[in-house]
């Protein structure tokens, strides 16, 4: 919705992967205070996003509720609280009479819903699809509904399509006032769950998904990979659902240069209260988050592939490139080597070292550099 929202992709926090329905305002003006304290404000995280299970009952002239126990000084109250924090406030409903989780979701009260969001202060909503028709002109119709009682509302508010990417979003979120959509099933803290399914992805299946999609995302409408997992539960530690087996610190990195490698919506889903110093040291690296709010909003594309090495690539606004070089491979460390010709680059470039925040020197004609196993290099290329 909107015209000069998201010109680059939103970062926030969301609720969903860490808390579910345990939720509530207490919850949300604590991880608000943490954003402030922990330095991802001013790092550039700024939507808290409240996901499923906020919702009470309707009242009797129909008008939605949040849960009375959750949120008993209601969310405008919240807002407030929030935007006093110079933080915005987001909020998740659903295409259809209940949302996945089994609350009341928006169909057949989407003016009347959108009207109760902006007049609460809210500049967010994930509009998900749990409930609803399977077809695309569905699916279309409903989100160009909610997208047209969001623009009449008098406030800005940024509309995430969440319908996980069976009806290939990105060749129609734009176009029906969508800001982001997911192009995934959610993402679990495992760096490879195997295969891509409904349930069960890591970070490997969902990168996997973003091979050729790269064209149809951009200033204004992004591709969304689903939340950044980083700090979310850690190696070996008691995961979600699907038997996750949590990620080392090194994939979480990985992750990381990943999503910004791809222009992706950067969502932080662990608890900001309580993180280690590596899991801020990584949701804060600038230079990392530089490249995914580059202004010229370019996706990075894979413009090669050798078994389990892959380099991902995408030009910036400043005419340098910004590439990453991973390593999938379980147990070998490997030499990656980035040709300049596989963008189109010619002779001697600087590089730089996002991760070493170092600059490495000059470089003719490619670049190779010893990649660990589930490490992605992040690197900079400037002509
Ligand atoms: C499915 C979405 O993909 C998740 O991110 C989350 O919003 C849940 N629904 C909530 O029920």
């Amino acid at each position: 919705a909107g015209d000069t929202l998201a010109l680059t992709p939103p970062m926030g926090w969301m609720t969903w992967n860490k808390f579910q329905g345990d939720i509530s305002e207490q919850l949300i003006m604590e991880i608000a205070d943490a954003m402030v304290e922990t330095g991802l404000r001013d790092a550039g995280y700024e939507y808290i996003i409240i996901d499923d299970l906020w919702q009470g009952k309707r009242d009797e002239d129909g008008n939605i509720q949040p849960d009375p126990e959750k949120f008993p000084s209601g969310i405008k109250k919240l807002a407030d609280y929030v935007h006093a924090k110079g933080l915005k406030l987001g909020i998740y409903s659903d295409a259809a009479e209940w949302t996945c989780a089994g609350a009341i979701g928006s169909l057949g009260y989407e003016q009347q819903d959108a009207d109760t969001f902006a007049e609460w202060g809210i500049d967010y909503l994930k509009y998900d699809y749990c409930h609803a028709p399977k077809d695309v002109e569905t699916a279309k119709k409903r989100y160009s509904k909610i997208s047209d009682a969001l623009d009449a509302t008098d406030r800005s508010i940024v509309l995430g399509i969440c319908e996980w990417g069976p009806r290939k979003p990105w060749l129609w979120g734009r176009e029906v006032g969508g800001n982001l959509w997911r192009t995934t099933w959610d993402i679990r803290d495992t760096w490879d769950a195997g295969s891509y399914s409904a349930g069960c992805n890591g970070i490997v299946q969902t990168l996997d998904r973003h091979t050729d999609i790269a064209d149809h995302a951009g200033p204004g409408g992004w591709n969304d990979p689903d939340m950044l997992i980083v700090g979310l539960y850690g190696k070996g530690k008691p995961s979600n659902a699907c038997g996750a087996s949590g990620c080392t610190d090194r994939e979480y990195r990985s992750q990381m240069s990943l999503w910004c490698l791809l222009a992706a919506p950067l969502t932080i889903s662990c608890d900001v209260r309580d993180m280690t110093p590596e899991t801020r040291y990584i949701l804060t690296n600038d230079e990392a988050i530089a490249i995914d709010q580059d202004p010229l909003g370019e996706p990075a594309r894979r413009v090669h592939k050798d078994g389990p090495i892959e380099i991902w690539a995408r030009p910036l606004a400043d005419g340098s490139w910004a590439v990453g070089l991973l390593n999938k491979h379980d147990e070998e460390a490997k030499d990656i080597t980035f040709d300049y010709a596989m963008v189109d680059l010619e002779g001697t470039a600087e590089v730089r070292d996002v991760w070493a925040h170092m600059d490495m020197g000059e470089f003719t004609d490619s670049y190779t550099d010893k990649v660990e196993p589930h490490e992605t290099k992040l690197i900079i290329v400037k002509p």
